[in-house]
């Protein structure tokens, strides 16, 4: 038998297929804008790394962000007995009497002025209980809620996105084991990419750098479909196309399935 290749296909079904790649495309820059403003800037660096991974779904266990804070780029606003002060009433785990006897003096002297929701900047408002508790929690990562919600929405939308564009691809014409391996490769990416966010966070180091080859090996997969089927439809002459018309008779069987 003889399978469908896009010279078996009309002009208008190739425009569909076209269209079709150019919105996927297009939807697959704007992912990758995405993530470039969301996980990139977790180590405060501006390109992708493991150490984004890590932070982002592991979180960051060594202290919390009132003490980062305190140690890092708020030093200057404390003096050192403060800084004690604070620092064992976090690891005391943070009472509000003792907030209110030892802590909010501190605040209210050091602090308020800058940190107030009057300030008009994008910083804590350090001026309640509440909110002050709330930055010192131990940042854990990403909650298993969103990774539940992020991981459904990626397998259904990952997999619609190459479902589809494989029953293009496997319309061009390329060596067989090439093309078997392009189709399969999206979907082990899939499953590593979504299985090593689980397991980036029960162990940081590990497994955020499977995230990265997996996110690029889907990437280099995606461009490879698109591109070799938007040329084979519109700009190669393909073999079984070339053969027709130069009159070389049967059909042979090339590149299955
Ligand atoms: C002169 C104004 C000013 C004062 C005073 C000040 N801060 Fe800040 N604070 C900032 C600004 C601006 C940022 C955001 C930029 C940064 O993190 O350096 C910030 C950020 C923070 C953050 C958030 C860090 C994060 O994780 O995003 C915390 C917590 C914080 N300050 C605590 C304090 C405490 C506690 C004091 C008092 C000891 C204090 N700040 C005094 C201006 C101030």
């Amino acid at each position: 038998m003889s399978y469908r290749r896009f010279s078996d296909c009309s002009v208008s079904e190739r425009l569909l297929y076209t269209l079709f790649i150019g919105l996927l495309s297009t939807g697959y820059a704007f992912a990758m804008v995405l993530i470039f403003i969301s996980v990139a800037p977790e180590d405060g660096k501006p390109s992708i790394s493991a150490a984004d991974i890590s932070l982002k779904y592991y979180g960051n266990r060594s202290g919390t962000r009132l003490e980062q804070a305190l140690t890092g780029t708020m030093k200057p606003n404390r003096t050192h007995e403060e800084y004690l002060v604070m620092a064992k009433w976090i690891h005391d785990s943070s009472p509000e009497a003792r907030y209110t006897t030892e802590v909010k003096p501190i605040l209210d002297e050091k602090c308020i002025f800058c940190h107030n929701q009057h300030s008009g900047m994008p910083i804590p408002d350090l001026t309640t209980y509440e909110n002050v508790k709330s930055l010192v929690k131990i940042d854990t990562g990403e909650s298993m809620g969103s990774l539940v919600r992020v991981s459904h929405i990626h397998m259904f939308g990952l997999g619609m996105v190459f479902y589809l564009l494989g029953r293009i691809f496997v319309l061009t014409e390329i060596p067989v084991l090439l093309k078997r391996v392009v189709v399969v490769t999206p979907f082990a990416a899939i499953a590593l990419d979504i299985g090593s966010w689980w397991f980036t966070k029960f162990s940081p180091h590990f497994f955020a750098w499977t995230v990265l080859l997996s996110g690029a090996a889907m990437g280099f997969s995606f461009a490879f479909q698109a591109g070799v089927s938007v040329y084979q439809m519109w700009i190669c002459k393909n073999q079984r196309e070339r053969r027709r018309e130069y009159g070389s008779g049967e059909y042979t069987r090339r590149g299955e399935g």
